[in-house]
């Protein structure tokens, strides 16, 4: 059996009619650059994630950047962050002219808190937790740490669309990517930030409009990085379906957590109900990543790493950071494989990968 890691076409088979009919509609208003169309669907996404605004932007990097220019965080600054991300978190700090600080994450992947104080100094001026996998960052010991130290909390919540956010983050912040393979994608790229500081909004609306406020009257340096109207207009129509397709992603992860638990050298989070199950994440123990990872290609399954080489060992940043130690970050590097889960993902192909896996550890 050949199971995809995701698999567009069954999602285009599902929306493909009102897709059609959101693109007729789109083509007929005449408005192509910003405009109601973005308007509607930044007010249906900022409702969806239980905040006052949302600003559409280009993608979840702008999205990041933009956020981090609206706190005027830019060269001489420090921003605690994790290196086991997609590298566009760490870019944006960098693109800002601000040096990312690397904290080693816990055994949820997430950035450990216990780690953060001792990585502030003079120079820090935010935190930006990345809520991996859509697994959700213990934010009620960052705020404490954050208010201790006058340090702004940006999230990035690109993988977590849909994610029971608690109280504790419901404050802040945060950027989206509508990255095509994320719980809520585009058909094409988009980003979005989240927030309920009015200042932020404004903010952002006209740096990604090239600084403009008002038709030609540019207040500030910005750039073009405004959403594509088409792209809302696809996204309003899976965004009906959102909460839907969290519920089945977390159906399918308690099924692997339930099938799997009690394997030899393969470790399983246990069930959380606020996690999005962006990516299911297994850690496979004692050397045997890389054999299952192949066993599993071998027998039609696409297995993938998030991610092969973490932020610190880029090239492009490798240089900066060869002295810091990353120690869980570095160690599950090597252990960690992402398993198909994806609202598509049929009963009987899980069952197959399931079976494929004990199979393996039963050798
Ligand atoms: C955690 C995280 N941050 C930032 C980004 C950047 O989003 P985009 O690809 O839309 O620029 C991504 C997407 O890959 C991501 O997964």
């Amino acid at each position: 059996m050949k199971v995809s890691f995701v698999d567009f076409k069954r999602e285009w088979k599902m929306f493909n009619k009102k897709f059609v009919l959101a693109f007729k509609k789109f083509g007929q208003s005449g408005v192509y650059v910003l405009g109601p169309e973005v308007e509607k669907f930044e007010n249906n996404f900022a409702k969806f994630c239980g905040y006052k605004y949302a600003v559409g932007v280009s993608t979840g990097l702008s999205a990041l950047e933009m956020i981090l220019r609206s706190y005027d965080i830019k060269c001489g600054d420090e921003v605690i962050t994790v290196a086991n991300s997609a590298v566009a978190t760490s870019l944006a700090i960098s693109n800002v002219g601000a040096k990312p600080v690397f904290c080693d994450v816990g055994d949820d992947f997430l950035i450990d808190v216990d780690k953060i104080e001792k990585l502030i100094t003079k120079k820090t001026k935010a935190i930006l937790p990345v809520h991996l996998f859509g697994k959700i960052c213990n934010i009620e010991k960052i705020n404490i740490i954050a208010k201790k130290n006058k340090l702004f909390i940006i999230e990035d919540a690109c993988q977590a669309h849909g994610a029971n956010f608690n109280g504790a983050s419901a404050i802040h912040t945060k950027a989206f990517s509508f990255y095509p393979t994320k719980n809520l994608g585009a058909l094409g790229e988009g980003g979005m930030i989240v927030t309920n500081d009015l200042k932020i909004k404004e903010f952002v609306s006209s740096y990604r409009n090239y600084g403009q406020q008002g038709r030609y009257n540019h207040m500030i340096k910005g750039t073009n990085g405004r959403i594509d109207p088409l792209q809302c207009v696809l996204m309003g129509v899976k965004l009906e379906k959102l909460s839907e397709f969290i519920n089945i992603r977390q159906r399918i992860a308690k099924k692997y957590i339930d099938k799997l638990k009690g394997l030899n050298n393969l470790l399983i989070n246990d069930y959380n109900q606020n996690s999005a199950y962006h990516l299911f994440v297994v850690r496979v123990l004692s050397g045997q990543r890389d054999y299952l990872k192949k066993f599993l290609e071998e027998k039609g399954i696409d297995v993938l790493l998030h991610y092969p080489t973490t932020i610190h060992h880029q090239q492009c940043y490798v240089e900066e950071y060869k002295k810091i130690n990353l120690d869980n970050t570095d160690k599950f590097q090597n252990e960690i494989l992402s398993l198909p889960c994806y609202p598509f993902l049929k009963s009987k192909e899980q069952d197959y990968i399931i079976k494929m896996i004990k199979t393996f550890f039963s050798k």
